[in-house]
């Protein structure tokens, strides 16, 4: 049930050029400020900027997973069609099992917005206790990415046996489903 402890959370930009510093980071800074408004229970943030590089962010999940504790890793860049873009293959490459209800549900409700969805392959997958979820580079994405899956995100990492995350319930309902 409940644990006290503090959760920690990772947020990783995937970028050649935000990694070089030829481009500001949006896309870290948007995830944080999506957490602040819809987590309720504490938390802290280690974030990173790399490149699209595969082996360097597999290590970098696994950093945050293994070393840093994280119970979530959320990414942004790199799920494109592009040849640089490699964040899933790199995901799934340190999970031992995939979600792909995460990127589904993502692409359909980004439908909604922007026909290009498709193109991204954004997936979700789980490392030992901690869940890692992919999303798109551009920042306008995080929130539409992040409002159709957030429900889901608490109760999965009770199974994952991590922290109870509380969510702001005037923004956002968490789900968990009554116990049998
Ligand atoms: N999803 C949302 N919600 N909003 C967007 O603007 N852009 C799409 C898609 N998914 C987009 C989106 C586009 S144009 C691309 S190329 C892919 O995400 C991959 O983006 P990435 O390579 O930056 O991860």
């Amino acid at each position: 049930m409940s644990k006290p402890e503090k959760a920690k959370i990772g947020v990783i930009t995937v970028s050649d050029r935000a990694s070089r510093g030829e481009y500001e980071d949006l896309g870290g800074p948007a995830i944080e400020r999506y957490l602040e408004e819809v987590l309720e229970s504490p938390y802290e943030t280690t974030k990173k900027i790399i490149s699209d590089d595969q082996k360097l962010i597999e290590e970098t999940i696994i950093e945050l997973c293994d070393s840093e504790n994280c119970a979530l890793v959320v990414t942004t860049g790199g799920t494109g069609p592009a040849d640089r873009d490699v964040t899933p293959e790199a995901t799934e490459s340190v999970c031992q099992k995939m979600m792909p209800g995460f990127g589904e549900l993502m692409r359909q409700v980004s439908l909604e917005t922007v026909p290009t969805a498709i193109l991204s392959r954004q997936t979700a997958g789980i490392r030992n206790q901690s869940l890692i979820v992919n999303l798109p580079g551009k920042p306008k994405a995080i929130a539409e990415c992040l409002d159709g899956v957030f429900a889901a995100i608490p109760y999965c990492i009770d199974l994952i046996e991590g922290p109870y995350l509380v969510t702001n319930e005037s923004r956002f309902v968490g789900f968990r489903p009554k116990k049998k």
